[in-house]
């Protein structure tokens, strides 16, 4: 037997899902190989909601495009920009992260290209480091990407940790997160990602 309805009571409808969970749910439709892990991208996409309309994040390093789907959900909610660079000699392709962001009806741009040498020169708001970790790749990332950050733009380290010594493959990444960005403030730190923001003068 149906149940009455009490005077007054609103329709019953599906609660408005929160954000990030349909975010997560969206990312969790590709592969999560060497994504950054679900705490991670939840942090990654609390930040980028700061955002404003126009921003530019950049991803170096889009894998399979699960971080991808995280930024541009975040995008879409502030009106932001997401652009994504790989050279996808790791398995997965540029028109399969393409067609994943269109079947999710996310807007995104992916270029195919080295970090370090392809044509870029825009401005960015919210750069994500996460192609290649060793000494080559983050001695050239941090030299090229970091001067494109506006004053008061953010930059995420992924496999970034504190307390890593020469001896593991990760330390270029804590060397030269530390080195090339003495004076920006920490915004966050969780094992293995740490935001800092590029002081505004
Ligand atoms: C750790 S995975 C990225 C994971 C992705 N950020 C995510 O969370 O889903 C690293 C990616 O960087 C790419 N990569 C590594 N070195 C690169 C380079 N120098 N230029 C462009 N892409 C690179 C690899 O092809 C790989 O897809």
């Amino acid at each position: 037997m149906a149940k009455p309805s009490l005077p007054g009571a609103k329709r019953r409808g599906r609660p408005p899902q929160n954000p990030w969970v349909t975010a997560l749910s969206l990312a969790q439709t590709v592969s999560d190989q060497y994504a950054l892990t679900e705490a991670e991208q939840s942090l990654a996409f609390k930040t980028a909601l700061v955002l404003r309309r126009g921003a530019i994040i950049v991803e170096l390093g889009v894998m399979y495009g699960r971080t991808a789907i995280i930024l541009a959900s975040a995008a879409k909610l502030t009106g932001a920009h997401y652009h994504g660079i790989d050279n996808f000699k790791m398995g997965s392709s540029l028109a399969e992260v393409e067609a994943n962001l269109t079947k999710l009806d996310l807007q995104g741009q992916i270029h195919r290209g080295d970090t370090y040498t392809i044509r870029w020169s825009k401005p960015i708001d919210y750069l994500l480091i996460d192609a290649g970790h060793d000494e080559m790749n983050m001695r050239q990332d941090t030299a090229r990407w970091l001067p494109l950050i506006n004053p008061g733009g953010l930059v995420l380290f992924h496999a970034y940790n504190p307390d890593i010594d020469f001896t593991d493959p990760h330390f270029p990444v804590k060397r030269y997160a530390d080195e090339r960005t003495l004076g920006w403030t920490q915004i966050a730190y969780i094992p293995n990602l740490l935001i800092k923001q590029k002081p505004l003068t």
